[in-house]
């Protein structure tokens, strides 16, 4: 029996020093199995006579309940501790950023795109689009530009092969747009006055330097009542400037110039502050160009089936690539369209950064750039 008390502390022993449920079933299993220690005494006990053996078998029975009370409590044990090493392991940092940073980026133009529609969203326009490709007379001749007239000059335009064998025949072929004004004719084609859009696109010309490529973006605009004088003009653009450059106060000048589809014409300039390295837009005496604009020329109302005795209207185009380059001090148009990431992760903005006239145009919570 001494033996057995011995053989039961090495068990007991051996069941406290288990250290996963995997080694514990093996101590089980040699000790209470079919060929177990305890089992085999069990076994043997039928050989011993009719005394010893109630004695022994009293004793092993007591062995064999302590033994079973102690695997069960170190199997509860070692379930706990499996049980807390797996939920440790598993454990998920829900403080961290989903991505470890925001990989995106909006590309300067499509940013100063959404600042001009939110800026002139609130003052009631509606964004009205055109094609790529346009015939002449949407793009020249209903904007008072006939065939031949000098201002088509102006413009070094793409034309569109419209033979078989590859020439042209220069009165007849497509374009692709060298402005957004073409919208101005399809606006008034399909909708009546009054009118106030603006008309954001990519236009073309054959043209290429640090602050010219031969794709760049102009947004039209087009206003249409009765009543429309160049008041209406100069406060418009003056509230699209100062909301645009997010200044209070900002000095500007309109210049007489000359466009065939408006009359009268003028270019619009804007106050700065021309130093070497930075552009201060509403400070010293120096002047920017910004926009071209003007009234409706009669013969454009015309050719877009409007009365000139009855509505009159402005007009303007502004270059947004131009937009961009002053508002984020951005020096070569080219590399606009380079597709360089590591420019654009420079000069991007973050993509969820909305531009609104509420919530800020270009510093939302200090998220841009
Ligand atoms: N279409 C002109 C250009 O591309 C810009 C322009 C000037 C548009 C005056 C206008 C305007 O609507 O009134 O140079």
């Amino acid at each position: 029996m001494e033996d057995m008390e011995s053989l039961k502390e090495q068990i007991l022993n051996n069941i406290k020093a288990a250290n996963d449920i995997k080694a514990l079933e093996d101590i089980r299993i040699s000790v209470m199995g079919k060929k177990g220690l305890i089992t085999e005494q069990m076994k043997s006990l039928g050989t011993l006579p009719l005394e010893q053996k109630i004695e022994t078998g009293k004793k092993l029975n007591v062995i064999k309940s302590e033994i079973e009370q102690a695997l069960s409590t170190q199997k509860q044990v070692l379930e706990e501790k499996e049980l807390n090493e797996k939920l440790k392991k598993e454990t998920i940092d829900i403080t961290l950023p989903v991505r470890p940073e925001v990989q995106g980026r909006i590309h300067p133009v499509s940013k100063i795109y959404e600042e001009v529609v939110a800026i002139f969203g609130q003052m009631g326009f509606e964004v009205a689009e055109g094609p790529d490709i346009e015939d002449q007379f949407h793009n020249f001749n209903a904007l008072n530009m006939p065939a031949n007239h000098p201002a088509r000059q102006m413009q070094d335009t793409f034309y569109l092969p419209n033979t078989n064998d590859g020439s042209f025949d220069m009165d007849n072929s497509y374009v692709i747009r060298t402005h957004t004004s073409g919208i101005q004719i399809r606006t008034m084609e399909s909708k009546k006055p009054p009118i106030r859009i603006i008309a954001p696109g990519r236009t073309y010309r054959s043209d290429y330097d640090a602050t010219h490529t031969p794709m760049f973006h102009q947004v039209e605009g087009l206003v249409i009542d009765k009543n429309i004088t160049m008041a209406h003009l100069k406060g418009c653009l003056y509230d699209f400037v100062k909301a645009f450059f997010e200044l209070d106060e900002i000095p500007v000048r309109y210049r007489p110039s000359y466009f065939p589809f408006t009359e009268p014409s003028a270019e619009m300039d804007i106050g700065c502050l021309k130093t070497k390295t930075e552009l201060k837009i509403g400070a010293g005496n120096d002047w920017l160009e910004i926009l071209g604009c003007g009234m409706v020329h009669p013969n454009v109302l015309k050719a877009g089936g409007i009365d000139p005795e009855q509505y009159q209207g402005f007009a303007f185009g502004v270059g947004i690539d131009r937009l961009a380059m002053l508002k984020y001090g951005i020096p070569d148009l080219r590399t606009f369209f380079e597709s360089d990431v590591r420019w654009l992760k420079n000069y991007g903005f973050a993509p969820l950064d909305f531009s609104s006239l509420t919530g800020g145009l270009s510093n939302n919570g200090g998220q841009t750039r």
